[in-house]
């Protein structure tokens, strides 16, 4: 495998793992090597979108041992996500336990230290149940697969181009946009399209509502550096990130007020640094914002380099990940 030249993309694995809840209760964990599902034409997730899923990584370290970033995380966001839309909420125990037995039974997919790739985790929970009415499912498919992926920033650390279109909504207020469900992100396919084509890396979105504050960044949180303060987005209408939640703690343990509130578009005149943090990338730090509608261009990074904060947040946060810097929060689950 050419580990360092990896897209994010799909690539086969041994195993994946596999848990029915029907009849009031999930099952046994049942391990496959098939990449095929049997389902109803009918199910729930077909029809109605009853689709949830997540997404973690599992590192190798320094010491050669496995790493996966919080996973408690993931299991209590996926719980959130399926009362969100109606399915059944998966017991931590239970995502746990599966994601463990999925990275260990594929560890020869876990990439070097140093090679910038990790493995991506991918829970998915599916409503299986034939549904012709507008009803939720009473049986489901948890499955977590796995997949190889490649460095983030394969040309180094640099700041990219972001865009603000009002022609474009993600979700809607009071909507779907705190929970990962499938549908949000068939809703931002056009938006994203036109973005890339117009050679930005993603979509600022404004709140639904208003349009008067910053929203989300593509599939990411917005963070931003304002006089040494960490600033981002209070919001119900994005997707509560924990790399958002983890760079905070760091922020804070760094000495840095954190604030997460309304940012009006405005004040992205005021900031000096700011960046699109998720699973992906852990911080892609951002040049220029280009507001479209009103043609004002927020020049972020003046050098077209990533600010010193969002660096030294980059860096801690991949550090603990690689177990290169000490675990003080007790973020990562060791697979032996
Ligand atoms: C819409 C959206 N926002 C934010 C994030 C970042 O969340 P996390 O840091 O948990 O990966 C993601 C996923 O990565 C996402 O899909």
């Amino acid at each position: 495998m050419d580990w360092a030249n990896l897209a994010f993309g799909y690539i086969p694995t041994d195993y994946n793992v596999r848990c029915t809840f029907k009849d009031g209760k999930w099952g046994e964990i049942e391990v496959s090597s098939s990449e095929i599902i049997n389902m109803h034409i009918a199910a729930s997730s077909l029809h109605y979108g009853q689709e949830i899923f997540e997404g973690l990584k599992a590192f190798r370290g320094a010491d050669g041992k496995i790493r996966v970033f919080r996973l408690e995380e993931n299991a209590a966001r996926i719980q959130e996500s399926a009362r969100g839309i109606l399915m059944e909420p998966i017991p931590t125990e239970l995502f746990a336990e599966m994601v463990k037995k999925v990275v260990k039974l594929n560890e020869r997919f876990v990439p070097p230290y140093g090679s910038g790739a990790s493995l991506y985790i991918r829970p998915l929970e599916i409503g299986m149940s034939p549904r012709i009415g507008v009803k939720p499912a009473s049986e489901y498919l948890f499955i977590i697969m796995v997949s190889p992926v490649g460095p983030y920033f394969k040309e180094g650390f640099k700041p990219t181009n972001i865009c603000i279109m009002r022609e474009y909504d993600r979700v809607a207020p009071c909507g779907t946009g705190r929970w990962k469900v499938g549908g949000n992100y068939a809703a931002s396919l056009t938006a994203g399209e036109h973005a890339h084509s117009l050679g930005y890396s993603a979509v600022l979105y404004l709140d639904p509502k208003e349009k008067k504050y910053i929203d989300e960044c593509g599939p990411a949180n917005f963070i931003a550096i304002k006089n040494g303060k960490y600033i981002t987005p209070a919001s119900d209408s994005i997707l509560p990130s924990i790399t958002n939640k983890s760079l905070q703690q760091i922020a804070k343990d760094m000495g840095l007020e954190v604030e997460a509130r309304h940012i009006p578009v405005e004040e992205l005149a005021e900031i000096d640094e700011a960046a699109a943090v998720g699973t992906a990338a852990v911080a892609s730090p951002v040049a220029e914002i280009h507001d479209l509608d009103t043609n004002h261009k927020y020049i972020v990074s003046k050098d077209g380099q990533p600010g010193p904060v969002v660096t030294a947040l980059y860096h801690k946060l991949r550090g603990i990940q690689m177990g290169e810097e000490a675990d003080i929060h007790g973020w990562n689950t060791i697979i032996d």
